[in-house]
């Protein structure tokens, strides 16, 4: 159980996950909040992180580091996904072990499901049969890792577990326009589009595929429900349990943006799994429940997404050209 005094480390706090982590950390009153920046902890370097742990010495760790990105990424640098994901899991986890942390939360993803699991997607499809192939090096890396907690939990007694969320937005993310994921891509698109007076958008993939989405503060919410939780399973997922088309979602954030052009679609682009959506009977069985509705949380995040990106709204980035919306990995 968590108290004003329990010393948490938030691995990658500066993320988007690990800031909607603090940020609910601080609501609830945690005052021994450990932070480093990857300029201050290279987590890829075990001695550092080794090093830092024996110092530190941190009660609980919520592991939000990661190499992140959506199907263009993943599909184009699987080395670094796999070796980094890998390494930044590893470094932590086995610090967090030999200096004594009593509990871990590893932040997993959807994208460790089967592409072929049933929907929607229970926690007892995983390594049932093969993986979508566009983003497997990170979900081998992610498996791996969650694995690797369940092995120490098993054979330690540690109390080291994993939250499996499923596709994220909210204020912090990454509007890169390649490396981005569906929604922030697809604020970033529509909103240049607005600016730039563009009559139409260009989609990547049919529109057709359907995707689930929460509010990274719901993740917080939903992360902070689990590391309370006395003897949590293994793996749990964290979603809304609700899922749209891409193209739905597409014309949600167009009314959002403003934009008032045609929305058109490229269909051979690649569209990644058909459908995902998690089942979240689990984290609902602890209390938990999603609160912030999808129109709403794009909204919140859009005024983010102008507040901080003033740069991103320069006509001269604009691209009309092929569609860059694209499912994330
Ligand atoms: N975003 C999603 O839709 C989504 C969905 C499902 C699961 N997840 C999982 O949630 C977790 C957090 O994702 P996110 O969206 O918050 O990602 P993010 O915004 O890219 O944040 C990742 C953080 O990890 C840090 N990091 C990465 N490598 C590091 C290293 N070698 N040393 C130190 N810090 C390092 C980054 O530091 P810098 O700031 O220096 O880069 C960054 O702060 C990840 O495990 C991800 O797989 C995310």
């Amino acid at each position: 159980m968590l108290t004003p005094e329990t010393r948490i480390f938030v691995a990658g706090h500066r993320g988007m996950v690990g800031s909607a982590v603090c940020r609910a950390l601080a609501a609830r009153g945690c005052r021994n909040l450990i932070t480093r920046t990857r300029r201050e902890l290279d987590l890829m370097d075990p001695s550092a992180v080794d090093a830092f742990f024996a110092a530190e010495k941190p009660e609980v760790v919520i592991h939000c580091a990661a190499r992140v990105g959506g199907i263009h990424a993943n599909r184009t640098y699987p080395v670094e996904f796999m070796r980094e994901n890998i390494g930044v899991s590893f470094s932590v986890i086995d610090a967090a072990h030999k200096h004594g942390t009593q509990r871990l939360l590893y932040l997993g993803s959807s994208c460790i499901y089967p592409r072929e699991a049933p929907q929607p997607l229970r926690e007892a499809s995983l390594l049932t049969s093969p993986l979508e192939p566009t983003n497997e090096a990170y979900a081998l890396a992610k498996i791996t890792a969650l694995k690797y907690c369940q092995y120490l939990r098993n054979q330690y007694g540690v109390l080291f577990h994993s939250a499996m969320p499923t596709n994220l937005y909210g204020p912090g993310d990454n509007y890169h326009p390649e490396n981005s994921h569906v929604i922030p891509g697809l604020l970033r698109r529509f909103h240049e589009a607005k600016t730039a007076g563009a009559e139409t958008v260009i989609l990547w993939g049919t529109g057709t595929v359907r995707r689930e989405f929460l509010h990274v503060d719901d993740l917080a919410a939903g992360i902070l429900a689990l590391i309370g939780a006395e003897n949590p399973p293994d793996i749990v997922n964290i979603g809304s349990g609700k899922d749209l088309t891409i193209r739905a979602l597409a014309d949600i954030v167009a009314d959002v943006v403003g934009f008032k052009g045609e929305i058109l679609q490229n269909p051979e682009m690649p569209d990644g799994t058909p459908r995902k959506c998690l089942d979240i009977s689990r984290i609902r069985s602890l209390g938990w429940t999603p609160t912030i509705s999808l129109e709403e949380g794009l909204r919140q995040t859009y005024a983010d997404f102008v507040n901080i990106s003033p740069t991103s709204a320069t006509p001269a980035t604009v691209q009309t050209g092929p569609g860059q919306s694209r499912a994330r990995g």
